[in-house]
């Protein structure tokens, strides 16, 4: 069975009453149970993490450095951490870099991101379904890749 991690940074625990209007109006856990179920139908298993704390991130990245891939939303952390960059660049396990909201619309400062460049790929804009298409590629993508290899 394939393992994936789905990682969540700064303030993400808030979701549900932080800027609605930005993240939407579910909470990590209504999330957490939708991706579940996902998961529980590809037969994919899933855990999660939550910390608002960079060197936890960093600790939950290693942790999961011999999975089949990890579902990062790094929140504000992805556009300053080098710590969370190396991280990444440290496991060979492929990191998709993930966000609710689109980066590219909003300020300045969200279209920098530290960790893209070593991240398989990202997804933003999407809301909740964010996530589910970043799990997708780990169900389904991936292994079309793999044949062509
Ligand atoms: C976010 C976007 C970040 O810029 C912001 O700091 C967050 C959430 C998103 O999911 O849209 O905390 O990662």
């Amino acid at each position: 069975m394939k393992k994936i991690s789905v990682i969540n940074g700064p303030n993400l625990n808030l979701l549900g009453t932080r800027e609605p209007g930005t993240y939407g109006t579910d909470t990590l856990e209504d999330i957490q149970v939708y991706l579940s179920q996902i998961a529980a139908r590809e037969g994919v298993s899933l855990t999660f993490f939550q910390s608002n704390v960079e060197g936890e991130i960093v600790s939950a990245i290693q942790d999961a450095s011999a999975f089949d891939g990890i579902i990062l939303n790094a929140g504000a952390y992805t556009h300053y951490s080098i710590a969370i960059r190396d991280a990444i660049a440290a496991i060979s396990a492929p990191v998709i870099e993930i966000h609710l909201s689109n980066v590219h619309a909003r300020e300045e400062f969200r279209q920098t991101s530290m960790i893209a460049p070593v991240c398989r790929g990202v997804i933003a804009g999407f809301g909740k379904e964010s996530y589910r298409l970043a799990l997708l590629f780990f169900t389904v993508a991936q292994e079309s890749e793999a044949q062509k290899r």
